[in-house]
């Protein structure tokens, strides 16, 4: 295991990842039920972006960028402010927020999060970042393990599934674990990250899916470029599994502006339901 997301925090894929993430949690909320919220792929939970000229590239071409924008879609406000709240309320950025916190200030009380990352050194700096929240758990685990072994009772389940993709059996422990989700309780929410490269790995990730029994979702698509050159990461998707109403404009709304804002000439953004 080389991933380190310490490199990749705030790009583009991120701000598509994180977009998405508060949208659900904020619709979720909603429900009178209590949450269960599980984070298979945590990470450390906060990122340090460097200052100057050792500002991490990736986020000078994501989040700097969003933070800068003249004209925002309404559905990426709430990561504008997530950020601007971890570098002392200021649109410059030091400090970046993974899903673990944008999911631990999001919480209700009475609400369950269960963070998992099973690389030791990243899970330290996990739980200490989330240490003392109430509601909130983190283990040194597989996340696809735990996330089928920790029960709902009677809470509404919203799941992120978001892997390094470094294992090429990532993409079918992500559509076998959204399948067997899916069979324990069919109210449960599932978002699903995924890198594009090129269009035969996402339809065969997508077909994978079906055959796994989660013949319905809605493809969230991100292509910064067109996708000619398969050795890049070109775009990203995140793959929504039983989405609240609404979805399918804010993901477009995301991806729209993701591709039109950060993405070169015949880069696009969409979100249609497979
Ligand atoms: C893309 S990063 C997660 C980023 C995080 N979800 C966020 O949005 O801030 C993927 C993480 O998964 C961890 N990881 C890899 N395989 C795992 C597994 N089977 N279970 C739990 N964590 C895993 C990696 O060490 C890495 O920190």
């Amino acid at each position: 295991m080389n991933y380190r997301h310490s490199y990749h925090a705030g790009n583009f894929a991120d701000l598509v990842k994180h977009g998405l993430l508060l949208w659900l949690l904020g619709r979720v909320a909603r429900d009178e039920r209590r949450l269960l919220v599980v984070d298979t792929h945590a990470g450390s939970g906060l990122y340090d972006l460097g200052e100057g000229a050792v500002r991490s590239k990736e986020a000078q071409a994501g989040i700097a960028r969003l933070m800068s924008a003249p004209r925002l879609p309404n559905e990426l406000a709430a990561l504008k402010e997530a950020v601007q709240a971890r570098n002392g309320g200021k649109d410059e950025v030091r400090w970046y927020p993974g899903s673990p916190l944008l999911i631990a200030d999001s919480l209700r009380k009475g609400d369950l999060y269960v963070a998992c990352e099973l690389r030791p050194e990243e899970h330290d700096l996990l739980a200490e970042r989330l240490k003392g929240r109430e509601g909130v758990e983190t283990r040194q685990a597989d996340g696809y393990e735990v996330v089928r072994a920790v029960a709902p009772a009677e809470r509404r389940r919203l799941v992120l599934i978001d892997p390094p993709f470094e294992r090429p059996d990532d993409y079918l422990r992500c559509a076998e674990t959204a399948g067997a989700l899916m069979k324990q309780d069919p109210d449960t929410v599932i978002a699903i990250w995924l890198p594009i490269k090129d269009m035969e790995t996402f339809d065969g990730f997508l077909r994978r899916l079906a055959g796994a029994g989660v013949k319905r979702a809605l493809a969230a698509e991100v292509r910064l470029r067109p996708l000619t050159n398969p050795m890049q990461m070109n775009g990203c998707a995140m793959v929504l599994v039983n989405p609240p109403e609404g979805a399918q404009a804010a993901a477009q709304a995301i991806c729209e502006w993701t591709a039109i804002a950060l993405g070169e000439p015949g880069g696009r953004g969409e979100a249609w339901w497979t």
